[in-house]
């Protein structure tokens, strides 16, 4: 489902401008990853696809919805947003009801429910864990969790909001596993991280915010070459993109694959 945005605007009551006109079209089946320094308005800019915030100016449209007419309950039929913060997300007291909330919160069958529940437990490998309240596991499977109870409600757009941070590399291999097989069922996918190598491995297209501005936009390997424009967003390039350029290579690599066909040559 396509994401469209004009002219988005955004103050805080605190009278701070966190969006200062973003315009942006996301098309359906897009997977999309968000860049920039701390503050730099990423977080503000997708907590308005589900109708969190409402902009000061400008406006969003969700497939055909906009957001300044239809209410964050019908939005989250559409929009899927894993927080940043798994705690500000899970409130059940087991892993299999938190899971099963979203999908009988839309109104789906008890059936379809359950075939949705198992395909999220089975693919965030939670499948062992349902019966665990969610407090008594890591914050690795907290997480894990999160991605579920989202996942589970089979929206056609899914927002993560920095998946990665705080994550090993298990972890980190398992939201990637995720990530790709929504992008097998031509979903939308939204991801804010400060992961650049993951960001390298897992996306094509990359925005770089930069206070409440898009700095750039394009493919990432593009984008991970222009070290100048990149160190304003401080995001330093992937460590394969510099060791690249370091070894001379003329092409920008952004991951290992890229770079061992230049070493294969
Ligand atoms: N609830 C809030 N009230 C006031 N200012 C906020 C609030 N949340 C974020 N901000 C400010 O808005 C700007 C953008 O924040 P945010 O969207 O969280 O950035 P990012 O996700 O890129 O780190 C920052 O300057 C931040 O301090
Ligand atoms: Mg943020």
């Amino acid at each position: 489902m396509k994401i469209e945005i004009n002219d988005l605007r955004f103050i805080y009551p605190t009278g701070l401008e966190a969006l200062q006109g973003i315009s942006l079209i996301i098309e359906s089946g897009e997977q999309v990853a968000i860049v920039g320094q701390n503050g730099a308005g990423k977080t503000t800019l997708v907590r308005h696809f589900n109708g969190l915030l409402q902009p000061t100016a400008g406006s969003i449209l969700i497939g055909d919805w906009d957001t300044k007419i239809t209410s964050v309950a019908k939005l989250a039929s559409r929009v899927g947003y894993v927080f940043q913060n798994p705690d500000e997300q899970l409130f059940s007291k087991d892993v299999g009801t938190e899971v099963k909330f979203g999908p009988r919160n839309l109104g789906y069958s008890k059936d379809k429910t359950d075939e949705l529940v198992k395909r999220a437990l089975t693919l965030t490998e939670l499948s062992d864990k349902t019966e665990t309240n969610p407090y008594d596991l890591s914050p690795t499977w907290r997480k894990m969790v999160a991605l579920a109870s989202v996942i589970s409600m089979d929206t056609p757009i899914v927002i993560f909001d920095e998946p990665t941070t705080g994550q090993d590399a298990l972890s980190i291999a398992r939201i990637a596993h995720v990530i790709a097989e929504l992008r097998r069922e031509g979903k939308t996918v939204v991801t804010i991280t400060h992961d650049i190598d993951f960001c390298a491995e897992n996306f094509e297209r990359v925005i770089a915010l930069s206070e409440g501005r898009i700095l750039l936009d394009g493919v990432a390997a593009n984008i991970f070459g222009q070290e100048e424009v990149l160190a304003q967003t401080f995001v330093d390039p992937p460590q394969l993109t510099r060791l690249g350029k370091k070894l001379g290579f003329k092409e920008t690599v952004r991951n290992q694959e890229e770079f061992l066909n230049i070493l294969r040559k």
